[in-house]
């Protein structure tokens, strides 16, 4: 039996396929909800049925997943010793990073029933008009599963991207909510209250509980945020979606090895090349 993507998403709620006022009222909710603190969260994004199908995809590769460890803080910039000791940017974080490469995730597969599914990657684009928007050309990397086990999570940090769209597949038994103080480096780095945010003393910390099947857009290069640390055996998926500015951009070699544990031709055809799509 072919599930199609119409059982997976919630169309009733979110008609995206077709234009139309239901269409435009989704539209004009997303947006005011960006503009407002940079996060929209589409609840119920996928049927039950998209949900089951998804994390038994996804527990299906699990084994072709790629750990890599990092130690970084908030910029994702070297340690200063001239900072004084308390500065944000010195204060670092373990990090721990595993992802199920693209190319697990097969053309009739759930993952990409959604993704391919008629006017998805236009109905984000008008979500987050943005002008320049292409779904990035690399085939290990253009829809990926984010897993995380006990103990792990992301800490406090600020994107380089302009923004990601992500998809909850399955949440850990405890922890994992997703933290951000919307904004608050917008007019300037504001040192002050971030490291109010990194002691936990901060008041401007909005805590999002996501549910599998939420899609959520956010625009993290002004807002810190976090995934708070995981609890319990139940391992937390969450699908990344990858666009970018130009059309054809892949990884390049080094920071796909890093990610993903290996490269394809691709990646050495093209090296030297403009590329990469920060995946945060
Ligand atoms: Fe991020």
């Amino acid at each position: 039996m072919t599930i199609s993507g119409s059982d997976l998403i919630n169309l009733e709620s979110y008609p995206f396929h077709q234009d139309g006022e239901a269409r435009a009222r989704v539209l004009a909710d997303v947006r005011e909800k960006l503009a407002r603190d940079g996060c929209a969260v589409l609840k119920g994004f996928l049927t039950a049925k998209g949900i089951a199908a998804l994390t038994a995809e996804a527990d299906g590769v699990a084994e072709q997943g790629h750990r890599s460890f990092s130690r970084t803080n908030a910029y994702f910039t070297q340690d200063n010793p001239d900072l004084p000791e308390s500065d944000p940017r010195r204060q670092f974080y373990e990090r721990s990073n595993a992802f199920i490469p693209a190319d697990n995730f097969a053309s009739d597969g759930a993952l990409r029933k959604v993704h391919d599914f008629d006017g998805f990657d236009s109905f984000i684009q008008d979500c987050l008009q943005e002008e320049k928007f292409f779904r990035y050309a690399d085939p290990l990397a253009d829809v990926i599963v984010n897993m995380a086990d006990e103990g792990n999570g992301f800490p406090w940090h600020f994107d380089t991207n302009n923004f990601t769209v992500t998809l909850a597949i399955q949440n850990a038994e405890e922890g994992g909510a997703f933290e951000y103080a919307p904004g608050i480096r917008e007019d300037d780095e504001n040192f002050e209250e971030v490291s109010k945010v990194l002691a936990g003393t901060s008041d401007k910390v909005t805590v999002l509980e996501l549910e599998p099947g939420d899609l959520q857009l956010f625009r993290g290069r002004y807002s810190l945020h976090r995934v708070a640390p995981l609890k319990g055996a139940r391992r937390r998926y969450v699908a990344i979606f990858s666009y970018v500015e130009e059309a054809n951009m892949v990884g390049s070699v080094e920071r796909t090895e890093q990610l993903y544990g290996r490269t394809l031709p691709i990646h050495h055809a093209r090296a030297g090349q403009r590329g990469d799509s920060f995946i945060d």
